[in-house]
């Protein structure tokens, strides 16, 4: 079908826009040419529009229907592609296929985010920043699902819930929207000793980034490394910017947001589209079961980091992000991570968060993007050969093909595969596990403050007070004053000098006692 067209003139000439041999016939989604966009079918030139109008309701119908729900966290983000590569083969202690080859290119999507705010919220709100990676390797997808801040406000996944509810908007009043200054939060916060450590890392220029390029990235949890023979290796995942480490200042936060609240996707976008590719070193700290037992903290507690001084980083790769997105829904949306993807020669500790998170991805993902066959979506679908007997539901794309979807079948080598492979199969680390089925926490995740303490310290002057400020303009906006004298009394823990200044700052007294060191388990 062939129709004149007119280019649009500036000067207001001719605005009706038709399909020529340039430019295509616009279709309904059956294929239907259409050949008036612009008025709906009626009866008469004023007459009632007529329900036969397939072209209108179709159009408005999809329309209706556009929006899928927001993440339940991580709402705003903003990803990309890129890819990953090795620079230091870690054969010696895993078999994942990654790791193997010097050299070697892995295709990479990257999606950062804030994480209390809606998806319309600003990028510069005080926050942690999610630090997503899916790396499509050749023995499929692994997700390290991560953030820029090496520790976690809880210890066990069973408290996310709570956390996310008083860290979101209050629900009676619906605010505020981007931020933890309120009570809710800090009540949960100072009923949470063991959030601490974290709550320094949130006070700390860390969670005002200058950049998506400058802020580096960590798996969090104590994960394992299994090599071929089914030994493993503790693992702690560190993504580190060849940008360097940028935060802005509290000031320039509040501004940015006011001028320019896209300010950190604008970033990502224009440094990648001018050619200027972002780029992090992948480093691993290995260590095995003897450090892990003579460790002053509990390696599967993801409130504690493993000091650097103590077992130092192995840069065995680097990421290089070099790709916009062709569609800000299809790919940054609709992308699902999740901590359960890893390939053979990965795999997970008994952190109790990592264990909870686990299960919560696939869950929310299957509401999310409303149907399990979410992995058949490009960008969530792996790009190694994949075989499996699972059919139908929602938006099937890749049923299974011919007579047979389950197994074992006598249908031989022609039709009755895929089959398992015990050789190259996923197996996971043999682990002995022992012990009264009980809900307990190990006295092990007992101390909350020394490596609360230690990160105070290892910042510089400068540094320190604006931890203090932090803590002073955010508990000045808590209403209770029960609440700002209990976070005091868990600062008197962490450093005496802090908690006068931040209780100096609320025209607080300095509460007698701190709260008990050890919190009741
Ligand atoms: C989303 C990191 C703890 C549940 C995310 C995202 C990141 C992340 C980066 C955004 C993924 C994306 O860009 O699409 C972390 C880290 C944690 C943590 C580093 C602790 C170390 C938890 C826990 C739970 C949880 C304990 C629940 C038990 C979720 C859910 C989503 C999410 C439900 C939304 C996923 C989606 O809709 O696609 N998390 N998270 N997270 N996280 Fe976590």
């Amino acid at each position: 079908m062939s129709f004149s067209y007119t280019e649009p003139q500036a000067d207001g000439g001719e605005t009706h826009q038709v399909a020529d041999d340039r430019i295509a016939t616009l279709t309904t989604q059956q294929g239907i040419p259409v050949a008036d966009d612009q008025n709906s079918l009626k009866q008469g030139v004023r007459g009632p529009a007529l329900l036969e109008d397939f072209h209108f309701r179709e159009k408005i119908f999809h329309f209706d229907h556009e929006r899928v729900p927001e993440r339940v966290v991580h709402a705003r983000g903003y990803g990309v592609h890129g890819f990953f590569e090795l620079t230091d083969s870690l054969s010696d202690v895993t078999r994942a296929d990654l790791f193997q080859r010097v050299g070697e290119r892995t295709p990479a999507f990257v999606r950062f985010s804030t994480v209390a705010g809606s998806k319309g919220s600003f990028d510069l709100a005080r926050d942690v920043r999610g630090f997503a990676v899916k790396l499509y390797t050749q023995e499929g997808n692994w997700d390290l699902v991560g953030n820029n801040i090496p520790v976690f406000f809880i210890q066990d996944a069973i408290k996310f819930p709570d956390l996310i509810h008083a860290a979101k908007p209050e629900p009676d009043r619906n605010f505020p929207q981007a931020q933890t200054a309120h009570d809710n939060f800090w009540d949960f916060v100072s009923l949470t000793p063991e959030s601490f450590h974290m709550i320094m890392w949130i006070m700390s220029d860390r969670a005002i980034p200058r950049s998506y390029r400058t802020m580096e990235g960590f798996g969090v949890h104590t994960f394992r490394l299994v090599d071929v023979e089914g030994r493993s290796t503790f693992v702690k995942f560190h993504w580190k910017p060849k940008q360097g480490l940028q935060s802005v200042v509290w000031n320039e936060a509040v501004k940015i947001n006011g001028a320019d609240p896209d300010f950190h996707r604008r970033d990502l976008w224009d440094a990648i589209n001018g050619g200027n590719f972002p780029e992090w070193e992948l480093g691993v700290q290995l260590f095995d079961d003897d450090f892990a037992d003579s460790f002053d903290f509990d390696v599967l507690d993801a409130t504690k980091i493993i000091p650097e001084e103590l077992v130092p980083i192995r840069v065995v790769g680097r990421l290089v992000l070099d790709r916009v997105v062709d569609n800000f829904f299809a790919e940054t949306e609709q992308v699902a991570f999740c901590t359960q993807n890893v390939p053979p020669g990965i795999d997970f500790s008994n952190d109790p968060l990592l264990q909870g998170r686990n299960f919560s991805y696939l869950d929310t993902q299957i509401k999310r993007l409303g149907s399990p066959n979410f992995t058949h979506i490009p960008i969530n679908a792996p790009k190694c050969p994949m075989a499996h007997f699972q059919q139908d539901g929602h938006m099937a794309m890749s049923n299974p093909k011919g007579r047979v979807n389950y197994e074992p079948n006598s249908w031989g080598a022609a039709q009755g595969g895929p089959r398992e492979d015990p050789v190259r199969g996923f197996t996971s680390f043999a682990e002995t596990a022992d012990g009264p089925k009980q809900r307990v926490r190990s006295e092990s995740f007992a101390d909350h403050y020394s490596q609360a303490r230690q990160f105070l310290i290892s910042q510089t002057a400068i540094e320190q007070k604006h931890i203090g400020d932090a803590l002073v303009f955010e508990l000045s906006k808590v209403e209770r004053p029960d609440i700002r004298s209990r976070v005091v009394s868990h600062l008197l823990n962490i450093d005496a000098t802090l908690a006068e200044t931040v209780a100096d700052g609320l025209g607080l007294a300095v509460p007698d006692r701190a709260v008990a060191a050890r919190a009741p388990i």
